[in-house]
């Protein structure tokens, strides 16, 4: 088996180790080429840069595969729970009874936010962004609880585990609750993670809210879903943040922050907004789709391409059949889900789709569940960071426990002007 890549630059060859990983993907190790070469490597988007090893999660875009922990995704959507699937992440194992018993009642324990922490919700204008409203939270909690100098370091970091964990979606339900100006609703003891969030979005003393084990059980898969993508633009910004050794608090508030932009986490929000367009302007494909195709024009086909997936996103076939699950269930009908059912069709018919290896991805579908179980768009990607936050976790505390570890620095190749002198502000032309 060939253990090395030969680099020739300026007469002289190179040895540079290969390294494989346990699914057999081969890396060239190119840690050392600075300092014996000069030279570094340019790789706009870092496309073709690992930036780590991991044993996390293992993704192969050809031939559209998702595992975390070694589990299909797939395994983990029918039989699991987002909990124990959080469990798994962060812990690398499936947990005993015991000690999901415990996990689950550790949640519990911090699912309470500070009664302080109401009145910085109560300040951010009405029609603010949710996922501001989050990373800023997330980034505050760090002031409501700072460290123990007196807990060992491993006790603090499951307890900022747990405290993340839980209470990212009692802070998601309240910014939802106070921008309507209704009153929050609290955590309840007697439920579990999913029934609880829904719960304290939707319950009221007018109406109290109806828990449905259906309901649940698309929340959970839809959060099971987007527990972990490897190395995505917002767990690089997590690992990157992190790196700094920088608190955790401070490091999932950068991935939230990247996770908003509608090339990433917002997309989901982007596919309804699309979908809905469609809809108004009478439900015409072709605009759009050769709109999608015009080099001329920035508009792209949200919910389609993937930077990793070549094929279908094993995510996306999973969401598409919760929608009608949901859907029947609740026994509504959806326009916008037939709209994106055609548009697929059509799309993955059409040689410009197929040349350039774009199919739907898992936002396509995500958000006409989340839709129909009644979360309002602009709440979107804030699912998708309570759903992304175990995975944040566990590559977080995968990259502190490294022994390569080193803060993320990356370098650059200057293309700006030569020196030159200052000119006061007189003598400008
Ligand atoms: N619609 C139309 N054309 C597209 C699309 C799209 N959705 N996605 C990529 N392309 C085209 C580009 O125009 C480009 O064409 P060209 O080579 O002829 O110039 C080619 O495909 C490659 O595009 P890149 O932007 O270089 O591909 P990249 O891997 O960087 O992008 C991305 C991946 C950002 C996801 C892209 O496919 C996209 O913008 N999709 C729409 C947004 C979206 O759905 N994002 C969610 C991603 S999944 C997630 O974050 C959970």
């Amino acid at each position: 088996m060939v253990k090395t890549a030969k680099l020739i630059f300026d007469g002289k060859t190179f040895e540079l180790p290969i390294v494989t990983g346990t699914e057999g993907e081969k890396a060239i190790d190119i840690s050392n080429l600075r300092a014996e070469t000069g030279l570094i490597t340019l790789d706009p988007g870092y496309a073709n840069t690992g930036s780590c090893k991991s044993s996390i999660t293992f993704m192969d875009g050809e031939k559209g595969i998702l595992r975390y922990r070694g589990i299909p995704v797939e395994q983990l959507a029918e039989h699991s729970r987002f909990v124990e699937t959080a469990y798994l992440l962060i812990n690398g194992e499936l947990p005993t009874r015991e000690a999901l018993s415990r996990f689950s009642g550790l949640l519990n324990d911090h699912s309470l936010v500070h009664e302080d922490m109401r009145a910085f919700f109560e300040k951010f204008p009405r029609g603010a962004h949710p996922m501001c409203i989050l990373a800023s939270m997330v980034n505050a909690l760090r002031a409501f609880y700072p460290e123990i100098p007196e807990r060992t370091e491993e006790e603090e970091v499951n307890i900022t585990f747990s405290r993340l964990l839980s209470k990212i979606r009692t802070l998601a339900a309240m910014s939802y609750r106070i921008s309507l100006g209704h009153k929050v609703v609290y955590p309840r003891h007697d439920l579990c993670y999913c029934a609880n969030f829904l719960n304290m979005m939707f319950d009221s003393p007018v109406r109290p809210y109806t828990i449905d084990d259906d309901i649940v059980k698309a929340l959970n898969v839809f959060l099971i879903l987007h527990a972990d993508h490897e190395q995505n633009s917002s767990t690089a910004a997590v690992r990157l943040v992190g790196s700094s050794r920088v608190n955790l608090y401070a490091a999932i508030s950068a991935g939230i922050a990247a996770l908003w932009g509608p090339l990433h986490g917002g997309a989901n929000q982007a596919v309804v907004e699309m979908l809905q367009e469609i809809h108004d302007c009478g439900g015409d494909l072709a605009p759009f789709l050769s709109r999608a195709k015009d080099k001329n024009d920035p508009f792209r086909l949200m919910g389609f391409g993937h930077r990793v997936y070549k094929t279908y996103d094993p995510r996306a076939r999973i969401m598409k059949k919760m929608c009608d699950i949901v859907l029947k269930k609740l026994k509504q009908k959806d326009p916008l889900l037939d709209i994106a059912k055609r548009l697929e069709e059509i799309a993955l018919k059409d040689s410009y789709f197929i040349d350039h290896h774009l199919y739907p991805n898992v936002d396509f579908y995500s958000g006409i569940v989340l839709r129909a179980i009644g979360i309002p768009l602009n709440m979107f990607p804030v699912m998708f960071a309570i759903g992304r936050l175990p995975g944040w976790i566990s590559q977080w505390k995968e990259s502190h426990e490294d022994a390569d570890w080193r803060l993320h620095r990356p370098r650059q190749v200057y293309i700006g002007l030569k020196q030159r002198d200052y000119v006061p502000v007189d003598e400008r032309g």
